[in-house]
């Protein structure tokens, strides 16, 4: 139906802060509930240790998504972008990378670098709509149902 549609494109209503360490259990819930292979709390909380770029995005007073950046020698590498599954496909995703990639241009990042796993459609487009290109491949980067999987290295600069 036309209006189901314009009512599920409407941009939504949220707030992107800094991730503290009371948003944790939120954020390993989603994790969990997103990913075969989830971060465990401890990485989290290293990355909150060593101050890597932590945002949480709020809708309301939930927690719906996360993204994490390290910045270093211009180099700002995406480590984990998250929406819960509820609250996709409305835009959040890609609010929050650049939300992210703008912060990292503040430390220093001239060029932006992620993995991510062939299989994942979604980033891809995601990532591919905000510009980045694939620069390479690690083998059996993944761990996977069976086996492993590969990354796809992808790369774009930031302005
Ligand atoms: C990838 C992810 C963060 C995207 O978040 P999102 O809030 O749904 O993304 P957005 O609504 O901002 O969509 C941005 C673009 O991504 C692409 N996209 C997002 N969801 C998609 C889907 N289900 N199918 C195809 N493309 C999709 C589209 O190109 C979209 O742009 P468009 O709406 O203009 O076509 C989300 O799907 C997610 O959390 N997935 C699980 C965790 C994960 O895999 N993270 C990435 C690890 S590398």
């Amino acid at each position: 139906m036309a209006v189901a549609k314009q009512d599920a494109v409407e941009p939504a209503p949220i707030t992107i802060r800094a991730m503290q360490e009371a948003d944790l259990p939120a954020v390993v819930r989603i994790e969990h509930t997103s990913y075969a292979f989830p971060w465990t709390e401890g990485i989290f909380r290293d990355c909150l240790r060593v101050n890597y770029l932590c945002r949480v995005v709020e809708s309301g007073a939930a927690v719906v998504g996360y993204g994490i950046i390290s910045v270093g020698a211009g180099e700002a590498h995406v480590l984990n972008i998250c929406v819960a599954a509820e609250h996709r496909c409305r835009g959040i995703g890609r609010r929050l990378l650049t939300h992210l990639l703008q912060a990292a241009a503040r430390q220093g990042g001239r060029d932006a670098l992620l993995e991510t796993r062939p299989s994942n459609a979604s980033a891809l487009r995601l990532y591919r709509s905000l510009g980045f290109e694939q620069v390479g491949t690690r083998r059996g980067y993944y761990q996977a149902v069976v086996g492993r999987e590969d990354a796809i290295v992808m790369k774009r600069p930031i302005e």
